[in-house]
């Protein structure tokens, strides 16, 4: 049995490795992708770090780890009649089931039997990862796999800015990790007038200056809601996006929001929230949408035309690469606040 390289985690507790796995064989509608490039993401680290997320997620273990990925489909499936080898792909991290309500009403991305790549199966942190055909979208030349590898996360806060409808708005993005500078570059993209980059990482604000925010604010030390007031006239910011999973920062964007103004949220806080839903939600008007990844294939669509045109450009997010003998450097890069995203590169030797 040909054998690959892939960062596993094979029981309880923190840590991962780097060990020898046989090479997986595609079964009926998946495929086999020789991984180019992926990206490491909050998930992987979590997983990695064996918190009470990871511990309640229903993640059976050895698995490997991973799930933001690009490649090369090199083996496919009994019944699988969209992909052939040779295709370069992409993957979407959600599987649905194909059968429930949801999936059978164009909400495949909210299955009521969600499995998640990565959690639920063996991921992307390997030189060859196995992936149901239904979660592959296949990549033009012009994305790059390391781009490509970026589509899962940029998706889930292109939607967030789509949602928002923001050409010609004043748009607030709380949180400027990885999410919060994709929603940044995605609303730019979509025409957002004014675009407000809060993070108290100097390092994560100077990542959204590299995306040209109009704004750049660090909360400590200031009464945000007011700073955000006093920059739109006493009305508020048209909208914002929720991407530091911080519940002090969502209460913040509540205050700051202007009447009628929308809300989207894709940060996942450990904690509830208190919230003043009758000055904050009601009495505004507030449209409030959650956002869990992308449309199944909608928001891959837009997003990629956008890529492909040079409208939306998201490169220089990425400030690490490294080959996948360095996942330990990468995941602790990735766990700190100083890294935007880290790429792993599979077949890259290590110097
Ligand atoms: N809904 C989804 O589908 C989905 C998908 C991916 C990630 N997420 C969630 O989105 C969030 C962002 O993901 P990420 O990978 O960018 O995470 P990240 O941890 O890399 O980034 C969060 C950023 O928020 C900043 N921050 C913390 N407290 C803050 C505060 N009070 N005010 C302003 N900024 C603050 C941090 O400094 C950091 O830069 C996380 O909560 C993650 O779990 C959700
Ligand atoms: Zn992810
Ligand atoms: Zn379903």
């Amino acid at each position: 049995m040909p054998r690959m390289s892939a960062v596993v985690k094979e029981r309880a507790g923190p840590g991962v490795r780097l060990i020898e796995r046989d090479i997986p064989s595609a079964g009926p509608g998946e495929v086999i992708i020789r991984v180019r490039a992926a990206a490491i993401c909050g998930t992987d680290v979590h997983i990695y770090e064996w918190n009470s997320w990871a511990q309640n997620a229903g993640i059976k273990l050895p698995i490997i780890l991973g799930h933001e990925c690009a490649g090369d489909v090199v083996e496919v499936g009994r019944g699988v009649d969209n992909l052939v080898v040779g295709d370069r792909v992409a993957v979407d991290t959600h599987i649905p089931c194909g059968t429930c309500r949801l999936c059978h009403t164009g909400r495949q991305h909210i299955c009521q039997n969600l499995e998640l790549f990565g959690v639920h199966t063996e991921g992307c942190f390997a030189q060859y990862a196995r992936v149901p055909a239904a979660c592959a979208w296949p990549l033009p030349q012009e994305v790059t796999y390391e781009v490509g590898a970026l589509f899962e996360p940029l998706g889930t806060a292109f939607r967030g800015a789509q949602v928002l409808e923001p050409a010609g708005k004043t748009v607030a993005v709380f949180g400027c990790g990885p999410i919060g500078l994709f929603a940044l570059a995605s609303l730019r993209a979509l025409g957002a007038a004014r675009t407000i980059a809060i993070d108290v990482s100097p390092t994560r604000l100077e990542l959204a200056a590299k995306l040209e925010a109009d704004h750049l604010i660090n909360p400590a030390g200031n009464d945000l809601a007011a700073v955000l007031i006093a920059l739109t006239d006493g009305y508020g910011v048209d909208a914002f996006i929720e991407a530091s999973g911080n519940t002090t920062a969502l209460s913040q964007a509540f205050q700051a929001l202007m009447k009628g103004g929308r809300a989207a949220i894709i940060g996942l806080p450990e904690k509830n929230l208190e919230l003043d839903v009758g000055s904050d939600i009601v009495f505004k008007e507030a449209t409030i949408f959650g956002i869990h990844g992308r449309l199944m294939f909608a928001t891959w669509e837009t997003m990629q035309n956008m890529v492909v045109s040079g409208r939306l450009q998201v490169e220089s997010v990425i400030t690490h690469r490294l080959p996948l003998q360095d996942f330990a450097a990468g995941i602790e890069l990735a766990r700190s606040s100083s890294a935007g995203k880290v790429i792993l590169l599979p077949w890259q030797k290590k110097e």
